[in-house]
């Protein structure tokens, strides 16, 4: 598995229990490339992974910027990110994933971001405003404003404290045609947009999830046969069996960060099935290739994958 060496070269507050990291190569070379909306995995002590946004301007490719929140009742991942690392300190990375990318076809982008949500949306609005695209950010928060140095002008704020969730479907304005929304925060924040998008065409409503939605037992799951295509080895699995630890049980490799179907780390080529798909991640036609081993599962009676 590829990673990057960096090294944290700044660290400042950027809002409510939110810290900003600047990492850059240790001999100050570029950085990967990364899209509008893209993240990256951090490697952090004890073998924790966490997934952030990059929410710099992608064409400053001397750094990267991810801002972590603290999370209170979290898995201690962002706490290390506030207390544990110094500027100095080397930090191991991803290279940059874009599961939640901007349309291409679109004519105008309405972005609707919860608190700390709004991280992929400052990539997206730096490419949008050097390339002249139509967008508004409307930025729901409760009290303090995330990130207030990094914010777009066209951002809209929404003081949820002070007046309560704003009605969504007015915000959106659609459907129409070359309109896309997208949408990044809570749980209760995500509901609330796909409901107001549920009819809306197919493909012009994108959600990102921080937190993965729980995963239930599908009912489709039979027992099977895991098969490794490239070393020949199996394994049979009762149903509803887990695909990560039995592939690394088989002795390979698989990236993982989430392990929720949501992050796009753990993508793997199937070749036969067929797999149950419970990932956020892969569009329909990409289904038909890969899948999300974390949370896939299979349907028949032999799941063979590329590896
Ligand atoms: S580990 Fe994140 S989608 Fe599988």
């Amino acid at each position: 598995m590829r990673h990057i060496r960096t090294v944290l070269r700044a660290a400042e507050p950027a809002g409510p229990a939110i810290r900003l990291l600047t990492l850059m190569d240790p001999d100050g070379w570029p950085l990967p490339k990364f899209r509008p909306g893209a993240h990256v995995d951090l490697h952090l002590p004890e073998d924790r992974v966490r997934a952030y946004s990059l929410c710099g301007d992608p064409a400053q490719q001397d750094r990267w910027l991810v801002a972590v929140k603290r999370e209170a009742t979290g898995r201690g991942g962002s706490a290390f990110l506030h207390d544990g690392l110094a500027v100095g300190d080397a930090v191991a990375a991803s290279l940059p994933r874009c599961t939640f990318p901007l349309a291409p076809d679109a004519m105008r982008h309405v972005f609707v971001a919860g608190g700390i949500g709004v991280t992929p949306f400052l990539s997206m609005a730096a490419a949008l405003d050097r390339g002249g695209g139509d967008y508004v950010l409307h930025l729901l928060h409760r009290d303090a404003v995330p990130l207030p140095a990094l914010l777009p002008r066209a951002t809209v704020l929404h003081d949820t404290a002070a007046a309560g969730r704003p009605a969504l479907a007015a915000l959106l304005g659609g459907p129409a045609p070359g309109l896309h929304a997208y949408c990044c925060g809570p749980p209760g924040l995500i509901a609330a947009f796909e409901a107001a998008t549920a009819h809306w065409p197919g493909g012009q409503a994108h959600v990102e999830h921080f937190v993965p939605p729980p995963l239930l037992p599908d009912p489709e799951a039979r027992p099977f046969t895991l098969v490794l295509a490239r070393s020949g080895r199996s394994l049979d699995l009762p149903a509803g069996a887990p695909l990560l630890p039995a592939i690394r049980a088989l002795g390979a490799e698989v990236e993982a960060s989430c392990e929720g179907g949501i992050c796009g780390a753990c993508r793997v080529r199937w070749l036969e099935g067929p797999p149950i798909h419970r990932d956020r991640v892969l569009r329909p036609e990409e289904r038909a290739t890969d899948l999300m081993a974390c949370v896939a599962g299979c349907a028949g009676p032999r799941l063979v994958l590329d590896l």
